[in-house]
């Protein structure tokens, strides 16, 4: 088994073949996906096994995003400026229903965050933001660190720090 993750290409990855069981997560993947990635909305970035390449077996889109200083812990407003603090967002985040339970989650999380961190090198990005769909995904991205924003307890964020 090689895992890789790669950018979702319409011509190579089997999109109407993945399911995790939600409905709006399959539904993006299936028919917004690829139009999000050539309007520069968002990049779709799918994990595959190489002796099964067109096999998606989980993805991530991301976008740039920004936050409002309101929205951020106490203890995370040292030493900001007082306007938005730039961000990446990760809009959606899913594995297919038959590959849960075996790390891929985790495995997709982590790109997102390392892509965070070398993004941050040619621009600024403070903080990765998700959006979890019930109180039960909420507690998969606390398990990483994630904070609830002050406003909303299901838009999470982690702050994204070089040190
Ligand atoms: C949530 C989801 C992405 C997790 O992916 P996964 O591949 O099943 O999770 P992993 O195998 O990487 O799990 C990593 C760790 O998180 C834990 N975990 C998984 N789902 C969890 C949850 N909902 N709450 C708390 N912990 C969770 C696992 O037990 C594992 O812990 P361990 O390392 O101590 O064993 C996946 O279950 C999924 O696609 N669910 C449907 C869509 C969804 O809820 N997306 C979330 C964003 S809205």
């Amino acid at each position: 088994m090689a895992l890789r993750i790669t950018l979702l290409d319409g011509k190579l990855h089997d999109r109407s073949g993945f399911s995790c069981g939600i409905a709006a997560l399959d539904d993006y993947l299936h028919q917004r996906a690829g139009q999000h990635q050539r309007d520069g909305i968002a990049t779709t970035h799918v994990l595959t096994d190489d002796a099964q390449p067109a096999r998606i077996l989980g993805f991530c889109a991301l976008s740039a995003a920004q936050l409002h200083l309101s929205e951020l812990q106490q203890g995370d407003l040292k030493r900001l400026p007082a306007y938005p603090v730039p961000a990446m967002r990760m809009g959606r985040l899913a594995v297919s229903a038959s590959e849960q339970g075996k790390g891929y989650g985790q495995l997709l999380l982590g790109h997102a965050v390392n892509l965070a961190l070398s993004v941050r090198q040619t621009m600024g990005v403070r903080v990765l933001i998700v959006d979890a769909k019930d109180a039960q995904a909420a507690a998969f991205y606390e398990r990483y660190g994630f904070r609830p924003t002050t406003s909303k307890a299901l838009s999470l964020y982690l702050p994204i720090s070089a040190a």
